[in-house]
């Protein structure tokens, strides 16, 4: 079977990294479409050395569509979708529009595919530092078991859309030129202040919720305890987080400081669950300065791990340090792979109930 693939969303800065990683997929493509905004209707992109004209996305382009890998912003997704996959296609969501749906897999390959079997037609790709972060705790779960995980991020621009991204460089040039830096975006353009990012830090990612987290700290405690427990009993795992935009390009780090249930757990064991891991590669020796840095993640499918310490005041418990692409790792390539085990075990298709 050959599959009619869209990519909605398909100029942002995760939609051009879900072209190239489609072109190198295991996917047997009979057609692509490349929708996006009608700002963008009539540009022209390549996929596979071909030129394909980008068109306005409409309930209509998804008519004849298998599959729809989508990263357009939530409130298109949540617009869209539903009318995609009314169409017949099975659509791989890059936003939060429906990851805490009862009834929407939130599916980090390797970790928890096998709930792919469930969908309704509308598949969730995880927050990028949730991917991250869970794709190198998920094997130290397996051996030890988890009890408690408390992240701060260090996240890169480029999570907040290529707008964003181009709004930081704009204020740095504008600051080494000895002028005042401009903010109409950052840190989020759904609230009301902006703050420069260029030489700063901004620990607000997404709008606040009434408890005084952000939006996407509130992601990484919920989403994980839907990965590693789904329906099961997720009291058994407290996870708290503190999300801080950084000055940044590509690559998202995490301190990570996790508690274990099982204390036979060392440093020396976890270095080597991570070794052993697919996907993860420890980067992790003080003796020669070796840790994960975003400038060496930028580009790379894997998740790197290093500074995985004791915390020796404390018995089980550990601190790492989690370096990943954000648009590769923390979105386009997890939703190619989904996208893979989709066609791989034959669930490109909507039920019928
Ligand atoms: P466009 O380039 O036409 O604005 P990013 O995450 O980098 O901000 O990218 C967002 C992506 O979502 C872009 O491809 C953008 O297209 C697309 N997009 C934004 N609004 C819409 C919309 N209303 N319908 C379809 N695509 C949209």
């Amino acid at each position: 079977r050959e599959y009619v693939v869209a990519i909605l969303g398909a100029t942002g800065a995760v939609g051009q990294r879900l072209i190239s990683e489609l072109e190198q997929a295991n996917i047997p493509v009979k057609q692509v479409k490349l929708l996006a905004s009608k700002r963008s209707a009539g540009k022209k992109l390549q996929f596979k050395g071909r030129e394909i004209t980008v068109e306005e996305a409409t309930p209509e382009s998804f008519t004849g569509v298998d599959l729809v890998l989508s990263s357009a912003g939530g409130a298109v997704s949540q617009k869209l979708l539903p009318e995609a996959v009314k169409r017949g296609a099975v659509c791989v969501d890059n936003t939060s529009a429906f990851r805490m749906d009862d009834d929407v897999p939130l599916i980090i390959p390797g970790v928890n595919d096998e709930q792919l079997a469930h969908h309704h037609g509308i598949i969730a790709n995880p927050n990028c530092s949730t991917i991250q972060m869970v794709a190198a705790l998920y094997p130290i779960f397996q051996r030890f078991g988890l009890s408690q995980i408390i992240v701060s991020t260090y996240q890169a621009v480029s999570g907040a859309g290529k707008a964003a991204w181009d709004e930081m460089l704009q204020q740095a040039q504008d600051l080494l030129n000895g002028q005042q830096p401009q903010a109409q975006i950052l840190p989020t353009g759904a609230d009301r202040k902006h703050y420069p990012l260029a030489f700063n830090l901004l620990p607000q990612i997404d709008v606040f919720e009434n408890d005084g987290y952000t939006h996407e700290e509130w992601k990484m405690i919920h989403e994980t305890k839907k990965i590693l427990f789904n329906d099961q009993d997720s009291s058994q795992i407290k996870v708290t987080a503190t999300c801080v935009r950084v000055p940044v390009e590509i690559g998202h780090g995490e301190t990570v400081y996790f508690v274990v249930k099982d204390h036979a757990a060392s440093v020396k064991a976890i270095q080597q669950i991570i070794t052993q891991t697919a996907g993860l590669v420890l980067q992790d020796d003080p003796s020669k300065q070796l840790y994960p840095q975003p400038l060496q993640a930028a580009g790379k499918r894997e998740t790197f791990v290093g500074r995985i310490r004791a915390d020796e005041e404390n018995a089980g418990a550990f601190h790492m340090w989690v370096v990943a692409d954000n648009l590769l790792r923390g979105a386009a390539s997890n939703t190619v792979e989904i996208a893979e085990c989709l066609v791989r075990d034959n669930l490109v298709r909507v039920p019928q109930d």
